[in-house]
């Protein structure tokens, strides 16, 4: 019989050939989880159905599984509830060229003036168009949503902002402007033309859904087999180590209660989640010391992260988090 590890070597080791080009995500997102890749992997089901991540960010795990060959063939749903994140995905998807033209034009235009481009990008062009965005509706009436309605010409701007921006961070004032400061890099890569075609064609796979939605949602159609990867913004582990302003209103205690009541109904149910937080008290409560979610499945590992611990972002260290699963890890 083979074993657990060797099934999921199986799963994650297609012959060459079979692979999707490699594809890196294609934006930087606050909590991105590029360093805990190989952690994640020991995560991965042997057999699933579905694949989905309900806070997607930048889609680290998801582009991670699709370069190795395990979404093949499978439904996947992609979601998160920032409307400009979203729409920039689906301008990826539907329109790549006009990103892509709009995108080498912003590029030229920083070469000559850094930091005069993106303050005039943000302040004169991405923001007033967002705010019409969201005071106009749309050809579709006042039913579709804001990131349906995301133009080429705001995908570019958004993706140059991360790019180009204070640490990549997506940040909103109280009446919904962006507003991150230039960052100071030498050289920065505003066009990887190359690796948005891979993203365009990962995202275009017949049975990839890109939604803007909230997490609750999952529980409308997830079914039993499904494979969950939950992110969260994480739970602060004190009062001021706190990053949740990816969209205005924040992720409160409640939304962590929430999720978890969530977390819970889909392992009962028999999907196989994983959902990774920090290790907060009010996150220890929720699972490691939760006879519920224990009763469910759930087991609470710790595991070490490479992470910003400042504010200034560029101080690093290694962070203790929780990956929390009803999924046995692999061991090797
Ligand atoms: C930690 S980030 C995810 C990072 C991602 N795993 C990556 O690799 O980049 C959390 C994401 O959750 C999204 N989010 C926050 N509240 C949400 C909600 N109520 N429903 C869905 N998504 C939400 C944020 O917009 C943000 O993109």
């Amino acid at each position: 019989m083979p074993t657990l590890a060797a099934n999921r070597r199986a799963a994650s080791n297609l012959t060459d050939h079979s692979r999707p080009a490699p594809v890196r995500p294609f934006l930087k997102w606050a909590g991105g989880k590029r360093q805990l890749l190989s952690q994640l992997a020991r995560f991965q089901p042997a057999h699933f159905g579905a694949y989905c991540e309900p806070f997607l960010g930048s889609g680290a795990l998801f582009f991670d599984l699709h370069s190795r060959g395990v979404l093949e063939d499978r439904r996947v749903v992609l979601m998160d509830n920032n409307a400009d994140l979203i729409g920039s995905f689906l301008s990826v998807r539907n329109e790549l060229p006009r990103v892509i033209r709009s995108l080498r034009r912003l590029a030229e235009a920083h070469q000559l003036d850094p930091s005069g481009c993106y303050y005039r990008v943000r302040d004169q062009r991405f923001n007033p168009a967002r705010r019409y965005l969201s005071e106009h509706d749309g050809p579709a009436g006042p039913g579709a949503r804001k990131s349906e309605r995301y133009t080429p010409a705001l995908a570019a701007m958004l993706i140059y902002l991360n790019h180009t921006g204070f640490n990549g961070l997506f940040r909103l004032n109280a009446s919904g402007g962006f507003n991150v400061p230039a960052g100071r890099y030498v050289n920065p890569r505003i066009c990887d033309a190359n690796n948005l075609r891979a993203v365009s064609t990962a995202l275009s796979r017949p049975g990839v859904e890109v939604r803007e939605n909230r997490f609750e949602s999952v529980c409308e159609w997830a079914m039993p087999g499904d494979f969950l990867y939950f992110d969260p913004p994480y739970a602060p582990t004190s009062a001021t180590s706190s990053f949740t302003a990816y969209t205005p209103g924040g992720f409160s205690s409640d939304d962590q209660r929430r999720l978890q009541q969530i977390v819970v109904e889909l392992a009962r149910r028999g999907c196989h989640v994983l959902l990774s937080n920090s290790t907060a008290p009010e996150v220890t409560a929720l699972y490691a010391d939760n006879v519920v979610a224990r009763a469910a499945g759930l087991r609470a590992h710790r595991v070490t992260a490479r992470r910003a611990i400042n504010s200034r972002g560029a101080a690093r260290g290694l962070v203790d988090e929780y990956l929390i699963s009803n999924i046995s890890p692999a061991t090797d």
